[in-house]
């Protein structure tokens, strides 16, 4: 990050700025407001997932092609969400839709093994070198029955997490993630808070949050664990923090992780459900060079249909391959969504493609730098890989204690209505990041960061 001087933003403008485009999309979209109409009274709230709420209603899209979807109403935009970052193929890529074509015709399902499971289990192996895997249909399937293998492995209950990461939605891991700043608790003890309802706090605090990029204070909690009778089976961590716009691990960081791990005989999950396949061919895993002895990868993996995957060494396999822990599921190693992540691996996340994606996150985040030099706005552009976002914050952001001392919302709901109004879909709120796909053009980036220029000018004038 520079340090440069920069300009202060009148609040009131951007709340001007937010009216306007508010309206601006409400007029545009009114094929969604009816459709929300509809869905609303079968749908409990018009929506699939309450990821994909939104007020005043969300935006329903039909098709998506390359690097393009399109909404109910017609509205064709450049994708920067890639649903959730699962789309690093690009929509309806030929390989993948070949791939899915064919398996269709021979049977979508059987729960016995077929040879694509196989293949793509060696892929998988070969681009993270951890030998053993399975497969499971979603990113919480994965972390859920990672953390189970490492508490079976360890005979121990204890599992360490990162304060405000996202590991999925079951019980283990919502905890410790979106939570107002006053009651996250001292530093050195994070409180355990249930993320929502229905979670029961004896769970919650089986599971102890402390802050990236601070092994030391890691290693400090995780010692106080021991010394407590109740030491942790793992650390499950993000490599990169994807779940606060984009944090990057800082040097030495992750080595330190995995050396006082090894040191205390507790396992290493990286979940690369976010940054695997997706900023290098092996993950953060190959990007940073740290192996774990877990690891946890979903939505870009299936290309675009539901699966997961966890891969560990023999050591942390043993428990699954014993018998001892019941690593199951009636959809695993679902024959489409291995015929499709078969199709993704060898034909499409290619050594080729990985470059593409460098060259364009490059420019992206050279051109988003531009903008913000040339309006002294407040701000830095972080990515790796196909990821990355303009962070709106003067400070540099290490740690969800930074971020949430920092957090402007108003401006980040602000840029998410000029993108959708003016061609590129977006993730909604500050927590996401855009995600590049192969079919993504250097004209494309550019669009991004001419639409970031115009509400920089816009705000700055
Ligand atoms: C890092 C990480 N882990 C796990 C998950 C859960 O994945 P899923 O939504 O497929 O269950 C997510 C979802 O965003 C994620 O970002």
């Amino acid at each position: 990050m520079s340090t440069r001087t920069t300009v202060e933003i009148d609040r009131e403008r951007i709340a001007e700025l937010t009216e306007r485009e508010q309206k601006r999309l409400d007029d545009r979209t009114d094929g969604s407001r009816t459709h929300f109409e509809r869905a609303r009274t079968s749908l409990a709230a018009g929506v699939a997932s309450a990821y994909q709420e939104r007020d005043p209603w969300p935006i329903y899209l039909s098709h998506g092609l390359g690097s393009r979807v399109w909404d109910v109403d017609g509205n064709e935009m450049i994708d920067f969400h890639n649903g959730f970052g699962s789309m690093v193929q690009g929509h309806a890529h030929p390989a993948i839709v070949r791939a899915v074509q064919a398996r269709v015709e021979l049977g979508t399902h059987f729960a016995a093994p077929t040879e694509d499971g196989t293949i793509v289990a060696e892929d998988l192996a070969s681009r993270f070198g951890l030998p053993r895997w399975r497969f499971v249909n979603s990113g919480s399937e994965a972390t859920m029955d990672a953390i189970r293998i490492a508490r079976a492995a360890t005979g121990r209950d204890t599992i360490v997490k990162i304060f405000g990461s996202y590991h999925g939605h079951h019980d283990y891991v919502m905890v410790s993630i979106g939570v107002p700043y006053d009651k996250i608790g001292d530093r050195e003890n994070y409180a355990s808070l249930p993320y929502g309802a229905g979670i029961p706090q004896s769970v919650a605090d089986l599971t102890i949050a402390v802050p990236f990029n601070d092994a030391p204070a890691m290693e400090r909690r995780i010692a106080r664990l021991f010394e407590e009778g109740r030491p942790p089976a793992c650390v499950i961590i993000e490599p990169a923090m994807m779940n606060l716009g984009v944090v990057l691990p800082e040097p030495g960081f992750l080595e330190a992780v995995r050396e006082l791990t090894r040191r205390l005989g507790v396992l290493l999950i990286f979940d690369e459900v976010k940054t695997g396949l997706t900023i290098a061919a092996g993950g953060a895993t190959e990007r940073y060079g740290v192996k774990p002895d877990l690891v946890t990868l979903a939505k870009t993996l299936g290309g675009g249909l539901p699966s997961g995957a966890i891969g560990g060494s023999e050591e942390a396999f043993e428990v699954v391959e014993s018998g001892a822990v019941y690593q199951v599921g009636t959809y695993n190693g679902n024959p489409l969504s291995m015929a499709a992540a078969r199709a993704s691996l060898q034909e499409v996340l290619t050594p080729d493609a990985y470059r593409h994606l460098d060259a364009l996150n490059e420019r992206l985040l050279a051109d988003c730098q531009a903008v913000l030099d040339r309006y002294g706005f407040p701000g830095y552009p972080v990515g790796v890989g196909a990821k990355g976002c303009v962070t709106f914050s003067p400070e540099p952001i290490v740690d969800y204690e930074s971020f949430k001392a920092n957090q402007d919302a108003d401006l980040s709901e602000l840029a998410w209505l000029y993108n959708m109004n003016r061609g590129i879909f977006m993730t909604p709120g500050r927590e996401e990041e855009w995600t590049l796909s192969v079919m993504h053009t250097f004209e494309d980036c550019d669009r991004f960061a001419a639409v970031f220029e115009e509400m920089a000018s816009d705000l700055t004038a």
